[in-house]
């Protein structure tokens, strides 16, 4: 189900190179601000408006993504950015007639950025979160997911979270999957800087499990990036990502009926298809209390 017909050869790179790759990235999009060269329809030269306005037509908007999260958000083989979040906001741009320019960010470092307002979004399938709605504001859902274990093929013992006791276990630094692990009676976490890092920890022996976002640790598997491992048992959250603004950010109102246009006119189920090969599942307009 998760499997993505898009170029996957720079995952490998992303693997060898991880935060390396983002922090050059993020210094070379920094030098580019406002200049209108990431721009998603490339008309923010004639669009763009001065810093600070509040929300307009033509208005440029910086989004950041931590870019090794396929099918979300990873580089393409020019060193692009693809993915279903990446197509999703420049659809969700061009609705609100806003330019999209795209900074690449360590995952954990976009709460902070957009606190200290040096952003104006993160889409970097953030999960929606009661907690981090207490410092940021969220969008409407745009995407359900959740949270698997991954364990080396021939691991018999591990099938489910009770099992997870007192085990090593890798995750992405700042995810709902490290905050998970963390929970985990007498479990030893390791945190590693993006979510491939921690999957090939768990390759080489190193770790007894992964926990990370499903759709993600699949195509890992699926698309031959990683060997040796699976997915055990269900899905252990349910989880819904939203697009992460500053609190009570201008752009909220704008962002969210541009979603909710694209989530009724089918360019929504258009992008997931292309990225998911199915139909999008029905979305919530509010993430489910439950939800952690
Ligand atoms: N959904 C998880 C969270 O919000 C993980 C997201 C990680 N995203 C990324 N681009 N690395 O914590």
């Amino acid at each position: 189900m998760f499997e993505q017909k898009s170029t996957r050869s720079h995952f490998i790179k992303h693997f060898l190179t991880g935060f390396g790759v983002t922090v050059i990235l993020s210094a070379c999009d920094i030098s580019g601000n406002n200049s209108g060269t990431t721009s998603s329809n490339g008309n923010s030269s004639t669009t763009a408006k001065p810093a600070g306005q509040t929300a307009t037509v033509g208005k440029t908007i910086k989004v950041a993504t931590e870019p090794s999260f396929p099918p979300f958000e990873s580089k393409g083989s020019t060193g692009e950015l693809v993915g279903f979040d990446i197509d999703l906001i420049k659809a969700v741009g061009q609705a609100a007639g806003m330019t999209v320019e795209f900074q690449s960010l360590p995952f954990d470092g976009m709460i902070p950025a957009l606190q200290a307002n040096t952003i104006d979004a993160a889409v970097s399938a953030m999960t929606i979160t009661p907690e981090r709605a207490q410092t940021i504001s969220f969008s409407r859902p745009y995407f359900k997911a959740g949270l698997a274990i991954a364990v080396r093929q021939d691991n018999t013992t591990i099938t489910n979270l009770d099992s997870l006791k007192n085990k090593k276990i890798a995750a992405q630094i700042g995810t709902t999957g490290a905050k998970k692990a963390k929970s985990i009676t007498n479990a030893q976490v390791r945190e590693f800087d993006s979510a491939p890092l921690a999957l090939q920890e768990l390759a080489n022996g190193n770790v007894d499990a992964v926990i990370n976002d499903g759709p993600v640790t699949l195509e890992a598997i699926n698309s031959g990036n990683i060997k040796g491992l699976k997915v055990v048992g269900q899905l252990i959250t349910e989880e819904y990502y939203g697009i992460a603004l500053p609190k009570n950010s201008p752009n909220l109102n704008a962002i969210n009926t541009a979603l909710t246009k694209i989530i009724s006119d089918g360019t929504y189920a258009q992008i997931y298809k292309k990225w998911f090969g199915t139909e999008p599942p029905q979305l919530p307009e509010t993430p489910p209390a439950s939800t952690s």
